[in-house]
C-alpha cells in the first residue's frame, strides 16, 4: 500500500515529535563509543552498523573462489581505514551442511568462517552474517524446514559466547515458494531456536519477496527486543541490474542513466519513505542490506545513485551496506588494490565521518 503525502507528512511529524520528547525524557543524549554494544538498545545497536559494506561474491559462492573472490585478511583493514563500521557477510551454509539430519556443518568451513568473523571483529568492524543462497528452501520449503532451522542451531551453539558486534541474518531474500505464510512460521521458529542460546544477539530479518519494501506488510515478528528489519534496494532496476547477466532482458537497459534529477530523486524519496513509514507503525529499525548499481551502468551515474541513495538513508537513520566489495559492482580494484574513486566517495563522503543518526525514529 502507498500512503498518501498527506499521511505520511502528518506521520513524519508524530516520528519528529516523539523524538523531540524522547530526547527530552533522557538523561544521556545518546550512546557514546565506550558503551558496551550489548547494553544498547536495538536502534542504538542500528546506529552502530551504520556504514557497512557487503563482501559478497566470495562465501556465497558454492565455494570460496568459484566466482573470483577470496576474502583476504588485509580486506578488512582496508575497509576498515576507509571508514566503514561494519561488514556483511554473506554465506552459503547450505553448500557446506550434511543433507540428513543432524545436518552436521562441515568443520573445515566452520574453521574458515570462524577465522573470517575473527578478522573483522579484531579490525573493531561489526560483522552481519548473512545466511545467503539458500535456494533449495525456496523451491522446496518444507523438504527443508528442519534443515534450515538445524543449521542454525548449530550456528548459534557455536558462536553464542561471540561478543555483540557478531550479528546473524537469518535468511537473504526470501522467495518463490518460501511464500510470507511459510516464512513468517520459519522465522518465528528460527528466532526462537537462536534464543536458546544467544539471548540477547541482534538479529536480522527481511521480508519474502526477496527483501524487497512491498514485502514489508507482509512481515509477521514476534515479541522481541532484539530484531533489526532488513530490505534491499536496486530501484531502477533497469538503471541497476542494466547488462546483468543473472536478468533476462537486462541487455535491452543498457545506456540507461541516473543523474538525479528531480523526478528521480522524488522515487527513491518515496520508496525510502514507504519503508519508514512501515519501520515506525511498527517499531523496528531499519537496515538496507543491498544496494549498489552493476558495472555497465556508467560511473557517474552509479556514483550520482549509490551517494544519493546513502545520504537519504541516514536522513532517515537506516543503517546500510553497500552491494558490494570487490565484484561486479565493486567498490574497490582487486587488480590494482585500490578503491574505486567516485564510488567510495559516494559511499564516505570525506566531511560526514562519524554517526549522525539522532534517534528520532524510535
Ligand atoms: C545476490 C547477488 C546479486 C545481487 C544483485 C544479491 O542478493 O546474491 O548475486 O548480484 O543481489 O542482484
Amino acid at each position: 500500500m502507498r500512503l498518501t503525502g498527506e499521511f505520511f507528512r502528518f506521520l513524519i511529524k508524530l516520528v519528529i515529535l516523539s523524538g523531540v520528547f524522547f530526547s527530552c525524557s533522557k538523561s544521556t543524549s545518546g550512546p557514546s563509543a565506550a558503551d558496551a554494544f550489548n547494553d544498547l538498545d536495538i536502534y542504538e545497536r542500528n546506529a552502530r552498523i551504520y556504514r557497512a559494506i557487503n563482501l559478497g561474491n566470495a562465501l556465497e559462492a558454492p565455494n570460496e573462489g568459484d566466482w573470483g573472490i577470496t576474502v583476504q585478511e588485509d580486506y578488512f583493514q582496508i575497509i576498515k581505514d576507509a571508514g566503514f563500521t561494519s561488514v556483511r557477510i554473506p554465506v552459503r551454509f547450505s553448500a557446506h551442511a550434511g543433507t540428513e539430519s543432524p545436518f552436521t556443518l562441515n568443520q573445515l568451513f566452520m574453521m574458515r568462517i570462524d577465522q573470517v568473523i575473527e578478522q573483522a571483529l579484531d579490525r573493531d568492524l561489526i560483522v552481519i552474517l548473512d545466511f545467503h543462497h539458500y535456494e533449495e528452501i525456496m523451491q522446496y520449503p518444507q523438504e527443508h524446514k528442519q534443515r534450515f532451522l538445524k543449521i542454525w542451531e548449530q550456528l548459534a551453539v557455536r558462536y553464542k559466547e561471540k561478543p555483540g558486534e557478531l550479528i546473524f541474518e537469518i535468511l537473504n531474500e526470501p522467495n518463490n515458494q518460501l511464500t510470507s505464510d511459510l516464512w513468517n512460521e520459519y522465522l518465528e521458529e528460527a528466532i526462537q531456536q537462536i534464543r536458546e542460546t544467544n539471548p540477547e544477539r541482534t538479529l536480522v530479518v527481511g521480508s519474502f519477496l526477496w527483501n524487497s519494501i512491498t514485502g514489508l506488510s507482509s512481515l509477521r515478528l514476534p515479541q522481541d527486543d532484539f530484531l533489526i528489519v532488513t530490505f534491499h534496494y536496486y530501484n531502477p532496476f533497469e538503471f541497476t541490474h542494466q547488462g546483468a547477466d543473472w536478468v533476462p532482458g537486462s541487455n535491452d537497459w543498457l545506456g540507461t542513466t541516473w543523474e538525479g534529477t528531480d523526478a528521480q530523486q522524488s522515487a527513491v524519496e518515496s520508496d525510502l519513505n514507504e519503508a519508514v513509514t512501515w519501520s515506525v507503525l511498527n517499531g523496528r529499525p531499519l537496515f538496507l542490506g543491498e544496494f549498489g548499481a552493476y558495472n555497465p551502468a556508467d560511473m557517474a551515474s552509479r556514483a550520482n545513485w549509490t551517494a544519493f541513495v546513502a545520504r537519504a538513508c541516514e536522513e532517515r537513520e537506516i543503517s546500510w551496506a553497500y552491494w558490494e566489495f570487490a565484484a561486479g559492482f565493486g567498490a574497490f580494484d582487486p587488480e590494482n588494490y585500490q578503491w574505486r574513486l567516485p564510488l567510495i566517495e559516494a559511499l564516505i563522503p570525506p566531511q560526514i565521518s562519524q554517526n549522525q543518526f539522532s534517534f528520532q525514529n524510535r
